[in-house]
């Protein structure tokens, strides 16, 4: 036995280290037709670890103080060492972690992986992405440019909407009058380390029911039904590691190559990722003529904007987010795949995709009587795909699934 061999040996016996490495990895048996729609859990995974790292590194010479938090990101992006990389990879990866997630979110509509048994995964997804949100608008808050500032004011002033409580909740939330220092402290104590604590967390637990009922894929069968007499093994299924270890890896090389030319070559991505308006000092006495919130929460803001009402437009708001937990029980179709569905959820899947991406850019466009009535028909539809779910699944026409996973 080799002198590894032993160590192994050694700290299995105090700890179940082999047990853990073959129930996760190299005996997670996986369906062997994964496509390329299965490399954004990794690379949420990955965005992760590097918003992590990166925020411990920024953390270490930001000032959270409402006379010092500009001046010091300036310091970090001229006069710390490699400041500007990090920053710009932590900003950067704040909007690519959008990208990544909004991308997961479509595979599990595509192919139906919030269904049942998988509703849980789905579940603590939503609460992923719900923790996700809180993170980056807490974040934005930190550099203390023009839009964190009056962006953290109009999107706290909107709990002011609220009837009875509205008023002392905003007040609670900002802890002042206006966003001002002991908003900013708070948001940090938040942003460094109450929701990245959540997030882990919750990652954990999304994995955890992952494995526990075992991964979909683009035909939306279960591999389980057809297993190894002998073995157990699902006949459809590979092992994770080395076979999808090795292919999450050129997903990664990809998404780092993609990931490195903004970083290095468009780092605010013409005002997408970085706002001009954030390279100047908040202004308490300055309001900006547009604030628009950061792209990856546009479609929300148009659909808040679409409402006449402010208490009705954020409530309609929560709801398009709330809406979305509840995709398992929408969906009464006979199958889960895109693939084996009939043309009615594939035409409003569709329009629902376009509709997201229309409010999307309707959110950052100043407002007329044409981008609020576009708006609203947008948003019209955007409920129409969750709210007529149950009806156009269950009369679709769908064709027969396979018994064993195809391609
Ligand atoms: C920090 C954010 C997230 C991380 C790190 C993460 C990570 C992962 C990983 C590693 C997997 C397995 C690999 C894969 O199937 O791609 C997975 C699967 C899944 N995730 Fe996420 N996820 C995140 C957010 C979300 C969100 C926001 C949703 C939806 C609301 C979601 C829904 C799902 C579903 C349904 C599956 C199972 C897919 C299948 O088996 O077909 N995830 N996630």
């Amino acid at each position: 036995m080799s002198t590894m061999q032993k160590f192994v040996g050694w700290i299995d016996e105090r700890f179940p280290l082999t047990a853990n490495w073959k129930t996760h990895l190299s005996e997670y048996y996986a369906p062997k037709n994964f496509n390329f729609w299965y490399f954004f859990g990794s690379l949420a995974l990955l965005v992760l670890v590097m918003q992590i790292v990166t925020g411990i590194f920024l953390t270490m010479n930001y000032k959270p103080d409402a006379a010092l938090a500009f001046m010091s990101v300036e310091y970090i992006m001229r006069d710390v060492d490699w400041g500007w990389l990090i920053r710009y990879m932590h900003s950067t990866g704040a909007s690519m972690f959008f990208v990544v997630v909004y991308l997961h979110m479509f595979r599990g509509l595509m192919y139906g992986s919030y269904r049942k048994p998988r509703e849980l995964i789905w579940v603590f997804g939503m609460f992923l992405y719900l923790a996700l949100m809180a993170e980056a608008f807490m974040g934005y808050l930190l550099p203390w440019g023009q839009m964190s500032y009056w962006g953290a004011q109009v999107i706290i002033s909107l709990f002011g909407a609220i009837p009875v409580i509205g008023n002392d909740l905003s007040l609670w939330i900002r802890g002042d009058f206006v966003v001002s220092d002991a908003t900013l402290n708070r948001f940090f104590a938040f942003h460094v380390i109450a929701l990245p604590l959540v997030l882990v967390g919750l990652v954990a637990a999304h994995i955890i029911a992952l494995h526990e009922v075992g991964s979909n894929n683009p035909d939306g069968i279960e591999i389980k039904k057809h297993k190894d007499p002998v073995t157990h093994i699902p006949l459809d299924g590979i092992p994770f590691h080395p076979y999808y270890t090795v292919k999450d890896i050129m997903g990664v090389v990809v998404f780092l190559m993609i990931f490195s030319a903004i970083v290095f070559f468009a780092p605010t991505f013409g005002g997408w990722f970085i706002e001009a308006n954030n390279f100047i000092p908040a202004n308490p006495l300055k309001t900006p003529p547009h604030i628009e919130p950061v792209w990856y929460f546009t479609p929300f803001y148009a659909i808040l904007r679409a409402v006449p009402d402010k208490f009705l437009g954020v409530v309609a708001m929560g709801a398009s987010v709330v809406i979305m937990f509840f995709l398992p029980w929408l969906d009464r179709s006979k199958v889960k795949s895109i693939r084996y569905r009939g043309t009615l959820y594939k035409s409003f899947l569709t329009v629902f995709v376009i509709s997201f991406i229309a409010l999307g850019y309707l959110g950052t466009q100043g407002v007329t009587v044409l981008t609020t009535n576009l708006a609203r028909g947008f948003s019209v539809i955007y409920f129409a795909f969750f709210l007529l779910m149950p009806w156009y699944t269950k009369i679709d026409k769908t064709k027969p699934e396979p018994e064993r996973v195809t391609g």
